[in-house]
């Protein structure tokens, strides 16, 4: 964690309070992506890190998810697979849902996406309880894929020293200020 590049990225998140409820510290992320070198150091990082992995597919959690996942399989020349909130694919999907604090939520994946046996690492902004990669997770599962790790740039100190998600590892950028 002496890594340089990882106070860059901490200090170009800007924290908003009280977005968007009273008490919520909002990681917001825009202020990143608008620095180039930064957001470069980022997608970087993962892509030296899963580059000799076998991984074969990169997916993306809706919507901000996908600003990080994207530009990784391209970099490590793996294909994208988005998941996405419900309704939103035009396929044949499987979905899975997951608790919020108030109500419930869905993913939802194209059916015949990815294969069996193939090598996933699944991408996100920020872990906070992490129940939207565990339902992540669950998809991969369901069709027999690996999921060989899953990768935020934001996680919260406890979900970032567990290092795991039911079984699965869970690596971490950066923690919120
Ligand atoms: C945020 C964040 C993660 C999720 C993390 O997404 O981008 O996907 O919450 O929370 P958890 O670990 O407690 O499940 P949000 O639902 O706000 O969607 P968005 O990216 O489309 O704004």
């Amino acid at each position: 964690d002496d890594d340089p590049r990882l106070n860059a990225i901490s200090d170009s998140i800007r924290v908003i309070p009280d977005f968007p409820k009273p008490g919520i510290m909002f990681q917001d992320i825009t202020t990143l992506v608008a620095n180039h070198l930064v957001y470069k150091h980022t997608i970087d990082i993962f892509a030296d890190r899963y580059r000799e992995m076998g991984i074969s597919v990169v997916a993306g959690v809706e919507a901000r998810g996908f600003i990080f996942a994207a530009p990784i399989a391209l970099a490590i020349g793996a294909k994208f697979i988005p998941l996405r909130k419900p309704g939103k694919l035009p396929g044949k999907v499987i979905s899975e849902a997951y608790e919020l604090e108030y109500g419930e939520d869905c993913l939802e994946m194209h059916v015949g996406s990815v294969g069996q046996g193939e090598s996933v690492v699944i991408v996100d902004d920020l872990v906070a309880t992490g129940g939207t990669l565990s339902a992540a997770i669950k998809l991969f599962e369901r069709v027999g894929a690996e999921v060989i790790e899953c990768a935020c740039v934001i996680g919260l100190p406890e979900i970032k020293e567990r290092r795991m998600l039911n079984g699965t590892p869970l690596y971490v950028l950066v923690e919120p200020r």
